[in-house]
């Protein structure tokens, strides 16, 4: 049986995927907040050394999005987001990866965001976190794919969770609705099946993406 380790899973998009790997048969590790906290650096360093969890797929999916002009960027917020969203991924990739790499087997999904690569007002710290996400996605990739880790990022536009509700008035949900070719938002679980592909054995080439999953949001 493959293990799973997840952050993020206590809703949205986590939760959705968390439920997918359950009804396919995979056994899951993923703390809540109060077990790690994401945007303490020393509180994953602790987990990890204190746990030494084993997994043969990592899904980074924990994220934060505040929304924040440049000009008034508070940098204890930056540093914040940026841990969250992205160094996290590191500490959890140089751990679990060479476990992967002496077993010859891995995946790697990086839960990223259409913001990675487009732009919207406030969304900087989110933006960058997001794309150099990909980035990290990228190199890990081109470092471990020949031993049998496959690294992907996958970038979903509008999901109906929490999060969106946050950072988006139903007013604007409405416009952004208009923007989507799809014509509606993508539901947790639409996200979840890219991921359980991604994380499973009938993927075989596919390594270092990014791949868009938001009904036509980004090339329209
Ligand atoms: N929703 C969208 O439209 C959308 C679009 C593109 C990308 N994404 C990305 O998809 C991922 C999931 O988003 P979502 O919409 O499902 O978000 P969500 O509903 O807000 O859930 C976020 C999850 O991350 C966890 N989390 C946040 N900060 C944490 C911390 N410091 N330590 C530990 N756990 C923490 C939350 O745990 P708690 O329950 O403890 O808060 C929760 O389980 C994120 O990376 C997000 O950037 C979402």
């Amino acid at each position: 049986m493959k293990r799973v380790f997840l952050t993020g899973a206590s809703r949205g998009i986590g939760a959705a995927i968390r439920n997918a790997l359950q009804v396919a048969g995979y056994s899951i590790v993923s703390p809540s907040r109060s077990e790690l906290d994401l945007s303490d650096r020393k509180s994953v360093e602790s987990y990890l050394n204190h746990i030494q969890p084993q997994a043969d797929i990592l899904i980074n999916n924990a994220g934060e999005n505040i929304i924040s002009s440049i000009e008034e960027i508070d940098l204890t917020v930056w540093d914040r987001l940026l841990q969250i969203n992205l160094t996290s991924a590191l500490q959890f990739t140089r751990y679990f990866a060479p476990q992967m790499k002496a077993r010859g087997f891995g995946r790697i999904i990086n839960i990223s965001s259409a913001y990675s690569q487009k732009a919207r007002e406030g969304r900087a710290m989110y933006s960058c976190a997001k794309a150099a996400l990909d980035a990290l996605t990228r190199t890990t990739a081109v470092e471990y794919s020949k031993w049998g880790v496959c690294v992907n990022s996958v970038c979903p536009g509008f999901v109906e969770t929490e999060l969106t509700k946050r950072n988006n008035g139903p007013e604007q949900i409405k416009i952004l609705t208009g923007r989507i070719p799809m014509g509606r938002l993508a539901s947790p679980e639409e996200i979840a099946e890219l991921v359980l592909f991604l994380a499973s054995e009938a993927n075989t080439y596919l390594s270092g993406q990014s791949i868009q999953i938001d009904g036509a949001f980004s090339i329209s």
